[in-house]
């Protein structure tokens, strides 16, 4: 089979899946769509580039400009050899693995790419990264035509939504991180390594049941896969650095499983007895280190196991990727003191001295997750791309993401709190003082129509929490302050009617207190809210029309936090977040209570220090969505972008607390999900400047 055969197989073999399982789905009140938010995701705009690892530094983008791509792999030529759909061409080839984001959901593509070089007569070319200009050296090499091969992912027969990543290639099998199977267990990461054979399309999972495997590295013979693992002791609620192990198995059939390491994450093979990786030293710094060991009869000699540190203290290094070829080096990713970007550095093992940096190409821009080339000549790694013709910008304001449910349609909205009127076509958000402005330039209150169209500034304010009034059109709540605040910070309610041009707005709270997270009754007459007014962050209900001076009563009391209300279309229900049964703890639980304060039931809790936040009912009042750390941390924080948590993802569940789906999956923190009370068909906008602002912050811990 070919590749364009085999391409065409696989789009045709999605569109036969989707289309079989449409009429069987009667589940969720028919068709139905949410929307979401995902901290600062919408401006990554990432592609894979490389450099040589020795000579003038001319930067090459592999990638092809389209959606977010990231996390590669170079195949050795012998694995691609062994590929029976690639095409058999003389020009000099890369190969490049990766992750890409387009079609919603991450997918693991192969591209054959055919360079050429090109040498400009003294003019330099010009690159924009992150909004400055940079020149990047007088060679510059071009790629000039490339084959794209889905491996993994897009809906293909065998495919299910779930994260991918770190992908490579062993003879005919492609070894990834997927985060398909539920554990079963709350608090738990989803994550495990698989092993598909791309020529028969078989699936075999490598990692053992009940286990979360992180970081996967084959040996170069590939016998050998090394991952991070938390074994059995599972997710300790670690948010910067995991509290893994390194453990070593057959890639084969996951046999021979041992752990060489304790204490260690992101393994890389030098050679089939010398793993590099890295660890948080007692110093603070992140540092690579080394561990050799013996091989007997087939089996890793545990007892054998040496470890020492490689990289220095006073700077941090991270994200090793040994090189084959070449003994000599290792590729990291730095954050040295005074710089604020994340630089990848190759690093000579024997004379103790960094050589290559990314600094010298791109000094003000981000470099993540460096991997070499089986000849150890060049480097790659991942960064936003810059504005270039062919390179088109990420910024979506509305992106369409790939649902496990065929009759939901998932859509991510570039600001938080999104909500819906009640007929469905309008989606009001806000976008936070601490998000990057990608298309605004304040925080505020923001309307667009729910296609991502006719975005317009509302309200100019720090402003949370949106929900539409079921029967005054145009009429929007929200919250007017500053988010994350304490009981007594002075926040408050309001209505504003967003068809008036002009609009002011009416502040509806007048008792003090954090006032938050306003829900409308059905009828149009009751609000309910969260006030901090007490000294406790408890619910109360009050007038729509005329705020609390038109009547307000306490819902619930009690020396806690009760939060995040959602009243229920048929108005019988309010569901909550609170942290009831464990105040002060940071861990949170859904509750639903009638509005006249009987009926109190605990709904679901993510295992005990879990979390379940933003509950939102669905059309018909019988599932609830909500975010919760259900599904642990799905790749290491550090490999990542800064996210308050590296955890968070989109659930659903029976409004009885039984049959919980996962929704999104991705090492993001998606949020503040709201259900639509209409279908809406599956779009994305981009945002109207066609912007390209790539801006986000790194890891703040490696400050
Ligand atoms: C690919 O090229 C090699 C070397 O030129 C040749 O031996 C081999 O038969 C070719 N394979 C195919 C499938 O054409
Ligand atoms: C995936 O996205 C690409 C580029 O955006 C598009 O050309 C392709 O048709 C999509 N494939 C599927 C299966 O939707
Ligand atoms: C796919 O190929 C592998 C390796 O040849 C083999 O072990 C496996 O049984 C095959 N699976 C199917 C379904 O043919
Ligand atoms: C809105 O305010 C502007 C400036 O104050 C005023 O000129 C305009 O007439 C107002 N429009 C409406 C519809 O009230
Ligand atoms: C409270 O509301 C529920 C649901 O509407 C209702 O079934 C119940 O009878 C009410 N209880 C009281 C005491 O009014
Ligand atoms: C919740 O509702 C579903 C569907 O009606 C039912 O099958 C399940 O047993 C219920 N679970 C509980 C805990 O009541």
């Amino acid at each position: 089979m070919n590749y364009q055969t085999l391409f065409h197989f696989l789009i045709f073999s999605f569109i036969v899946s989707s289309v079989s399982l449409l009429p069987v789905m009667a589940d969720y009140g028919g068709a139905t769509s949410i929307a979401f938010a995902t901290w600062l995701r919408s401006s990554y705009s990432f592609d894979i580039y490389s450099l040589p690892t020795s000579g003038p530094l001319s930067e090459v983008r592999l990638t092809d400009g389209v959606s977010v791509n990231l996390n590669g792999h170079f195949p050795s030529t012998s694995s691609v050899s062994m590929l029976p759909f690639l095409p058999n061409r003389s020009l000099p080839t890369t190969h490049l693995i990766y992750i890409t984001e387009r079609n919603g959901s991450s997918s693991v593509y192969l591209d054959e790419i055919h360079e050429t070089p090109l040498l400009s007569s003294g003019s330099e070319s010009i690159h924009r990264v992150n909004t400055e200009s940079i020149r990047v050296g007088s060679r510059v090499a071009t790629v000039s035509s490339r084959s794209q091969v889905l491996l993994v992912g897009d809906g293909q027969s065998n495919d299910r939504v779930s994260m991918k990543d770190r992908p490579s290639l062993v003879g005919e099998n492609l070894i990834y991180v997927s985060t398909h199977e539920d554990p079963g267990k709350p608090r738990e990461s989803w994550t495990a390594i698989y092993s598909t054979h791309l020529a028969n399309g078989t699936t075999r999972r490598l990692t053992p049941k009940g286990v979360a495997d992180y970081s996967p590295a084959e040996s170069p013979s590939g016998v050998w896969t090394a991952v991070a693992s938390y074994g059995e002791k599972g997710w300790q609620g670690d948010i910067e650095e995991l509290g893994t192990d390194i453990y070593v198995f057959s890639t084969r059939d996951g046999s021979n499983r041992v752990k060489v390491v304790k204490h260690g994450g992101w393994p890389s093979w030098a050679d089939d007895s010398t793993l590099y990786f890295h660890r948080r030293g007692e110093n603070r710094w992140w540092s690579v280190y080394r561990a050799s060991f013996n091989i007997r009869d087939g089996e890793i000699d545990v007892n054998s196991v040496v470890t020492e540190r490689v990289t220095p203290p006073g700077l941090h290094a991270f994200t090793p990727a040994a090189s084959v070829a070449n003994k000599r080096f290792i590729a990291v990713a730095t954050r040295r003191p005074g710089s604020p970007y994340r630089h990848v550095e190759l690093y000579d093992v024997v004379s103790n001295k960094f050589t290559i940096s990314t600094r010298s190409a791109t000094p003000n821009a981000h470099h993540y997750n460096p991997f070499l080339s089986p000849d150890s000549t060049r480097v790659g790694y991942h960064k936003c791309r810059g504005t270039t013709n062919d390179a088109k910008g990420n910024d979506l304001i509305l992106e369409t993401i790939r649902s496990p449910i065929p009759t939901m349609s998932l859509f991510r909205v570039d600001g938080s709190f999104p909500s819906y009127s009640p007929d469905g076509s309008r989606i009001a958000y806000v976008k936070l003082p601490t998000e990057p402005m990608a298309y605004v330039d304040s925080p505020g209150l923001y309307v667009m129509n729910s296609d991502g169209s006719g975005v317009r500034t509302i309200l100019s304010r720090i402003t949370f929490g949106t929900a539409w009034d079921w029967k005054r059109k145009g009429v929007v709540y929200a919250s007017v302050g500053p988010i994350f605040a304490g009981e007594s910070s002075h926040v408050d309610i309001i209505s504003i009617d967003v068809d008036n041009v002009n609009a002011s707005y009416k502040t509806l709270t007048h008792g003090g207190g954090n006032n938050a997270f306003p829900s409308p009754s059905p009828d149009g007459k009751w609000v309910v809210f969260r006030s901090g007014r007490s000294g406790y962050k408890n619910l109360y209900i009050m007038d729509a029309l005329n705020g609390e001076r038109g009547g307000l009563r306490r819902l619930t009391e009690g020396p806690w936090t009760d939060t995040m209300c959602n009243w229920s279309p048929d108005g019988e229900w309010i569901a909550f977040s609170s942290d009831r049964e464990n105040p002060g703890s940071d861990s949170y639980a859904l509750f639903k209570i009638h509005p006249n304060g009987t009926g109190l039931q605990k709904v679901m809790e993510s295992g005990s220090g879990g979390r379940i936040n933003h509950p939102w009912f669905s059309p018909d009042g019988k599932y609830i969505v909500f975010v919760s750390d259900y599904a642990g941390v799905s790749a290491e924080p550090v490999s990542n972008p800064f996210h308050y948590q590296p955890y968070g993802d989109v659930f659903v569940i029976r409004a009885n607390g039984s049959g919980i789906r996962r929704l999104t999956h991705n090492s993001y923190e998606d949020g503040t999900p709201a259900w639509s009370p209409k279908y809406a068909r599956p779009t994305s906008a981009e945002w109207p400047n066609n912007g390209l602002r790539c801006s986000f912050v790194d890891c703040r811990w490696l400050n």
